[in-house]
């Protein structure tokens, strides 16, 4: 990407030729990927086609057994990265019951890195905090235990934590998962204004093909092998998907059923 001076802008993530194995089984491979800054990424496939993998290899949480993963031009686990990725894992907000935080102490638990764990909050962590449960509509209920919250507020309060850190890079493994569509709608529109107001970048999963086609603007169909990388507007449908993994439809109206599409 070249910036208004034509100056080469470093991609945000720039994933080459990775390939993960786990338990013996190739996971995924042949990975390629370069995301920008500002872009907004949907990553689909069904289940078990190796989408948290994914994430974790480039959140270098997993080993690759080929290929390399840039974050900033930096390997994932590297000093400089601290503080630059905000990651909401799956099924994140599944917090236990009988863990009696509120919602702010969540959200503060997402300024604490390995330089200032043991430091109180300085101002700008606390304006920080202060910022992202405004940003996710939890103010009313900031001082709430998160046990007492619905689904849609949990995963608010979850996105709020990975916000704190003021992360440029958001990566969020199905967020949509489990709340109402109201919720639903609203973290996607608060998501597409973190790309379009504040510069974020954000790589998404999600198995609800409709949620993520309404708000990404290039989506990635994974199946061991990325099988679709390319723009929202081009992405194809489920007919043509199951063709591309070699499926037969047994009725015409037969739907791939391990992706979800919603009304
Ligand atoms: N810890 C593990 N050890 C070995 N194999 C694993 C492990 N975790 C996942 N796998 C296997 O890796 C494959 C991909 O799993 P992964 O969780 O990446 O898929 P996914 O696309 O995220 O699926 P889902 O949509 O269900 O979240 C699956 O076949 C799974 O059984
Ligand atoms: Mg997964």
């Amino acid at each position: 990407m070249l910036d208004s001076q034509n100056l080469k802008v470093e991609p945000v993530l720039e994933v080459k030729d990775v390939t993960v194995i786990r338990s013996g089984k190739v996971i995924i491979t042949d990975i390629d990927l370069t995301i920008d800054k500002g872009e907004f990424v949907g990553l689909v496939g069904p289940n078990g086609s190796g989408k948290s993998t994914l994430l974790l290899a480039i959140l270098g949480i997993l080993k690759l057994k080929n290929g390399s993963v840039g974050i900033y031009g930096s390997p994932p686990n590297s000093r400089s990265l601290n503080g630059k990725i905000g990651w909401v894992s799956q099924a994140a907000s599944n917090l236990p019951k009988d863990i009696r935080i509120t919602v702010r102490e969540l959200v503060q638990l997402g300024t604490r890195n390995s330089k200032n764990m043991f430091f109180w909050l300085n101002r700008r962590e606390k304006e920080l905090v202060d910022k992202a449960i405004k940003i996710v509509g939890l103010e009313d209920v900031e001082n709430t235990h998160i046990a007492r919250l619905s689904g849609g507020q949990r995963q608010r309060a979850v996105i709020a934590r990975a916000l704190a850190s003021d992360a440029d890079f958001i990566l969020l493994d199905e967020p949509l998962v489990g709340i109402d569509r109201d919720a639903r709608n609203s973290i996607l529109k608060l998501l597409d204004q973190l790309c379009h107001e504040e510069g974020k970048t954000i790589l998404m999963v999600s198995h609800d093909l409709t949620a993520i086609r309404q708000t990404a603007h290039r989506m990635i169909y994974l199946e061991e092998r990325i099988q679709f990388d390319g723009k929202t507007d081009d992405f194809p449908d489920l007919n043509t998907l199951a063709g591309l993994r070699g499926i037969e439809p047994v009725h015409k109206d037969t739907k791939d059923s391990d992706i979800k599409e919603e009304e």
